[in-house]
């Protein structure tokens, strides 16, 4: 079963039109080329029979940092990519703040050639922006496995920071590809540390050293500049009540995108301090309840267009270094679809949602070309789940090599049976085929 390249695909519970379905797929060579409610295997086809598992589009992950090259020891293409296998991921697009940063061509080819090599998903890799890469920038966003362009405004892991208004307007006025942006604002980060920084000795300090008002005049700023210069944004892991009050006009307006994650929805100040330490530090934040209570508002309301992992993993050990010396950021790719999933059984969140947030939306702004539906003409990258299970999540089980989560001991329901990239089972219950398959991703614009 394991490796093996499927032809047809017979399930009662398949995400077609918006909707779980009885519903028959026909798969050649990695495409699906017919899709019916009632369809005949043909005799010498490999049938794949789903049952009662539901059937959906690979997910889609447009915020992870994998680490390679420079940051093995934290995660690497192949660890990363498979906790994104195994999680139903099966098109990641990465971040750039690796070690060297992913700001020139020759970063570019070199992270494309290690995933070719080995990484499990199809992939993208984001240019990172710098203060004086702007020239370079249009010619860059456009060669291959390129999605777009991240701007820090913000410090955070590594040393890729843009955060004066000149230098801004350069890179929004540099090309024509959407820009993912983490917006936090800098001179306000730097003031907030040297006046708290003294007093500083645990980790539930991270939401006031890095408030909301930081979030707020970045995202303020942001939207000003990208308006003027007529470039698309995506502000990243949105994190606050003010932002969402910022943001609300944008609703279905495709100039300004919203992500937030699992994290900022679920876990909330200052309980997840409390319980997890440093764990629960990460870039922008987690808040209080009524900041969560905000983004799930703006979910409902349409304000928040996609939801990433921003799985940024560090190793036990650096995490166990005290506060503030203790590096922001958590695994979570892997975790996503389950979390999502525990979400709709408990009726939080409608399956329809978590695909579009978490695949056909992500699939649309970037133009990734052919996924994202259970349609002729799209690749059959798929994931069966199933919605009964019932699981406890468990850090060492995870594929990561952080070899932790902050939903460590989470019961849910809902897990990922099988992977399927390009019509081939890539993972089933725990087991891998015996070699990756991931591609660089298409884009059609
Ligand atoms: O917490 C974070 N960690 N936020 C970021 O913006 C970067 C990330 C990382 O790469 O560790």
């Amino acid at each position: 079963m394991l490796s093996q390249t499927i032809d047809f695909i017979r399930g009662n519970q398949v995400f077609v039109q918006g909707g779980l379905r009885p519903w028959c797929l026909r798969l050649r060579e990695g495409r699906i080329v017919e899709g019916a409610p009632a369809l005949q295997p043909g005799p010498d086809e490999r049938v794949l029979e789903a049952g009662e598992l539901w059937l959906l589009p690979g997910m889609i992950d447009s915020q992870v940092h994998f680490r390679e090259p420079g940051l093995e020891h934290k995660e690497d293409l192949e660890t990363g990519s498979r906790a994104a296998i195994a999680g139903g991921v099966t098109s990641f697009l990465e971040m750039p703040n690796t070690r060297p940063a992913t700001i020139d061509r020759a970063a570019l080819e070199d992270k494309l050639e290690r995933a070719a090599d080995h990484a499990w998903a199809d992939h993208g890799f984001f240019i990172g922006a710098t203060p004086d890469n702007a020239p370079e920038l249009p010619a860059l966003e456009r060669l291959p496995g390129v999605p777009g362009i991240k701007i820090f405004m913000g410090s955070s892991t590594g040393t890729l920071l843009v955060d004066e208004d000149e230098a801004l307007r350069a890179v929004l006025a540099s090309g024509t590809r959407r820009v993912a942006v983490h917006a936090e604002d800098e001179p306000r980060l730097r003031r907030l540390k040297k006046e708290l920084g003294p007093q500083v000795d645990h980790a539930r300090w991270h939401p006031r050293l890095r408030d909301p008002e930081c979030a707020r005049l970045a995202v303020e700023r942001l939207v000003g500049l990208a308006r003027e210069a007529g470039r698309p944004i995506h502000v990243l892991h949105t994190n606050s009540l003010q932002e969402m009050e910022l943001l609300a006009p944008y609703a279905g307006d495709d100039r300004v995108t919203v992500e937030t994650t699992p994290q900022h929805l679920l876990l909330t100040a200052p309980e997840c301090y409390d319980r997890l330490g440093s764990h629960a530090q990460m870039n922008p934040p987690l808040r209080e309840k009524e900041h969560a209570a905000a983004l799930w508002r703006a979910l409902e309301a349409g304000v928040i267009d996609v939801i990433g992992s921003d799985h940024a993993p560090h190793t036990l050990e650096e995490k166990k270094r005290p506060y503030p010396q203790s590096p922001s950021g958590m695994p979570g790719v892997e975790t996503v679809l389950p979390v999502l999933l525990d979400c709709v059984q408990q009726g939080r969140l409608k399956l329809a949602d978590l695909v579009r947030l978490y695949c056909e939306t992500p699939a649309r702004l970037y133009g990734i070309r052919s996924k994202a539906r259970l349609e002729p003409g799209h690749d059959a990258d798929l994931v069966l789940v199933d919605p009964k299970e019932r699981w406890t999540v468990r850090g060492v089980e995870l594929q990561s090599r952080a070899g932790w989560t902050p939903w460590e001991g989470h019961e849910l329901q809902g897990r990922v049976h099988s992977t399927l990239l390009r019509g081939r089972v890539v993972y089933r219950q725990g087991r891998f085929a015996s070699e990756s398959s991931g591609r660089a991703l298409a884009f059609d614009f």
